[in-house]
């Protein structure tokens, strides 16, 4: 007589296929974390946490990119770079756009009367030691340029004639 005992429901076996069971899901879950890994140790300190974003600003902070410069011109703000580049970076830009600056041109005391309108209108604050810097800065960027035009006639120092009539 056949007994009720079957291998393939019997307690033993249920045992045993929940232990494979098992096995393969580690197996599994290893093979997914190996390429995976470091993606997924990161998920804590995203950017976007309070210590994430705090790590990410000093990381960022501590490279020196130093500014951009293309043929002599800072790329980001359009002005001329030179060593008083940064002062006046720093000075002149705070308010508004560096294109205020680099589409005027003016000699040294017109950019003086400049900034005098700017601290006694605007608000801009006295610049110091700073203002000589400044000054160089402009004058030597940003002076009047030279015409192509030719200058105008000086009309008394012409030499006025008839023409003949023959
Ligand atoms: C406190 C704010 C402030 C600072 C800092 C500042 N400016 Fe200005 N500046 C202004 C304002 C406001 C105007 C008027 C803007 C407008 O007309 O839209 C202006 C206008 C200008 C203009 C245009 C003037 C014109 O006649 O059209 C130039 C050029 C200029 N600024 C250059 C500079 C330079 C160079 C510096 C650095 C020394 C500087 N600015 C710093 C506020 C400031």
């Amino acid at each position: 007589m056949e007994d009720n005992y079957n291998m393939n429901t019997g307690p033993l076996w249920s045992l045993l296929k929940s232990l494979l069971m098992f096995t393969v899901l580690c197996v599994v879950g290893v093979v997914l974390y190996l390429p995976m890994g470091e993606y997924i140790s990161q998920w804590g300190e995203s950017k976007y946490s309070n210590d994430g974003l705090a790590k990410y600003t000093e990381e960022r902070a501590s490279v020196d990119r130093g500014p951009d410069v293309v043929d002599g011109i800072d790329v980001a703000s359009g002005m001329v770079y030179d060593e008083n580049f940064k002062v006046v970076k720093a000075t002149c830009t705070s308010c508004h756009s560096s294109k205020l600056i680099i589409q005027n041109r003016a000699t040294r005391e017109g950019w003086k009367d400049m900034i005098k309108w700017m601290q006694e209108t605007q608000g801009l604050p006295e610049l110091g030691t700073l203002e000589p810097k400044v000054l160089d800065y402009l004058s030597a960027h940003y002076a009047p340029e030279k015409t192509g035009r030719r200058a105008n006639l000086d009309i008394e120092a012409i030499e006025w004639y008839v023409l003949g009539q023959e």
